[in-house]
């Protein structure tokens, strides 16, 4: 029976010699014809099965290669070798699969990260991946514990949507109409009508519009799910296919909601340094040796558990978006003529601006506030009382160092006269859009929400530097595979 085997990380954690057991895993490797390091995915602390010399079979023990499966049942004794507390005595062996060490790709060495994500249908066989995916399944375990302990309600927008609203970046269009010759109105336009829905429709970029319409009805809720953006942006922070986390709350303002994400962050942080402790400890030591890689200067001023330690010790900075453009001014980077992008009150911050704010002024998370209302969203609150043309909303993003942008959020516009304004100001279709226009006809409240990009979070926990290796299997511009 399968189910009798015991997972090696709970094998090693009781520490008791003794007990006759089952375990079930891959070989790392197999040293001195004697030697199993056996992996079942549950702790990268591999298991070391002995194979007394002489008692197994000279053809079984040939096929113990790297990468092969094996069933051992054995005793548990106390290690005389270094390295472990605990081994294996294996009284049987069965292999379930062989592994041509010739084929297999994953040798017993250090692989590059570029390597490892052409064979990313391998490489959660790695300490690496094994220490991420444990923390980013943590992670997610403890963003529901989170929002369920506060009573949020966790709501599940759709993926497919025919709102364009947010107007977050390009969106996947969705549709059964033929390519090759779709149907047409008579100016030449497609013809969504005939559409498998009846209209045009996209994957969604967010799932914030329809968390609203449940947050004017439980007060809060949360949304954890994919969300798709078409842009074409190659860097080392966007994938095409994200998760994201929505929190939407009726009866709070932009202070409120900062309150919230910040407790949320530092307790995402908590979680995995409370259930992650060997999985961020092999982290901190990888991080620690690309760092030594890197010259001098451009070395991380803290290791990961430092950095991650002092976000859980230090309030985050909060700052408005007049105050940041004002500290951009006077920094020696921008009278050096060190940013390469332009710094005047109404810029779209680039990441250059970001970084230096977070990486060299603050050195810690900072909360922006009070932003343009011009390169905002249509639905966020105009802040009562600016100056003509310098219009500002109750947005906040959260930019962590190393990271940039890791949380956008806002206090919405609950004010009907004022959304429609700014919708028409904003071309967002208000006809097709009546359904959230109806819950500031009925009953509006002062509400406000956020987003959490999933992978940077969880980026910032692992320290790995590309969002590719935070995803199980990235989705890219030029890159669908798996
Ligand atoms: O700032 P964004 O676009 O905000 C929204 O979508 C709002 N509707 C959120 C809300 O108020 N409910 O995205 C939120 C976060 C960003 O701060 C970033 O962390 C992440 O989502 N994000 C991405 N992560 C990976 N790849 C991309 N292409 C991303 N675009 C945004
Ligand atoms: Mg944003």
């Amino acid at each position: 029976m399968f189910n009798k085997r015991t997972k090696i990380k709970q094998l090693l954690a009781s520490g008791a010699a003794g007990q006759e057991l089952t375990v079930m895993g891959w070989v790392r490797t197999f040293r001195n014809n004697q030697f199993i390091a056996l992996n079942d995915g549950s702790t990268n602390n591999n298991l070391q099965v002995v194979a007394t010399l002489g008692q197994f079979d000279e053809t079984l023990l040939k096929r113990l290669t790297t990468g092969a499966s094996i069933k051992v049942t054995g005793r548990v004794v106390a290690s005389v070798g270094k390295g472990q507390n605990l081994e294996l005595k294996a009284a049987t062996i069965e292999i379930l699969g062989d592994s041509d060490a010739e084929k297999y790709p994953l040798q017993p060495k250090k692989h590059s990260l570029e390597f490892l994500r052409e064979k990313a249908h391998l490489r959660f066989r790695t300490n690496t991946f094994g220490s991420v995916f444990r923390v980013r399944h943590s992670l997610a375990f403890a963003v529901h514990q989170f929002f369920n302990q506060k009573g949020f309600v966790y709501l599940h927008t759709p993926i497919v949507t025919s709102s364009d609203a947010e107007g977050a970046g390009e969106m996947f269009r969705v549709t059964t109409l033929p390519m090759e010759n779709p149907p047409r109105n008579e100016d030449g336009s497609i013809n969504y009508k005939e559409d498998f829905f009846g209209k045009s429709t996209n994957l969604t970029v967010s799932g914030q519009l329809e968390g609203e319409l449940g947050a004017m009805a439980f007060s809060e809720i949360y949304t954890f799910g994919p969300t798709f953006r078409a842009e074409n942006s190659n860097t080392t922070r966007h994938l095409a296919e994200f998760w994201m986390i929505e929190p939407e709350m009726a009866f709070h303002d932009i202070e409120d909601n900062m309150n919230l994400a910040e407790e949320f962050i530092q307790y995402l942080i908590r979680y995995a340094m409370e259930h992650n402790k060997e999985d961020l400890a092999f982290l901190d030591q990888r991080l620690a040796e690309e760092e030594k890689q890197k010259p001098q200067q451009e070395r991380a001023e803290m290791g990961l558990l430092e950095k991650l330690n002092f976000v859980l010790n230090n309030q985050f900075e909060r700052i408005t978006y007049t105050e940041a453009i004002a500290v951009l001014l006077d920094s020696p980077a921008y009278k050096k003529k060190k940013f390469k992008y332009e710094v005047s009150w109404g810029i779209d911050m680039q990441s250059e601006h970001e970084r230096y704010l977070v990486e060299k002024h603050f050195k810690k998370p900072v909360i922006v506030t009070g932003y343009p209302a011009k390169i905002k969203a249509f639905y966020m609150r105009m802040n009562d009382g600016c100056e003509a043309g310098k219009e500002t909303v109750a947005a906040m993003d959260i930019l962590a160092p190393g990271i940039g942008e890791i949380v956008g959020g806002s206090q919405r516009e609950e004010r009907l006269d004022k959304l429609e304004a700014r919708m028409a100001d904003m071309h967002v279709p208000a006809e097709e859009m009546g359904w959230y226009l109806d819950t500031r006809r009925f009953g509006t409240v002062p509400h406000a929400g956020f987003g959490l990009g999933f992978e940077r979070m969880v980026q910032f926990v692992t320290g790995m530097t590309n969002i590719r290796d935070v995803i199980a299997f990235a989705r890219t511009p030029g890159n669908c595979e798996f």
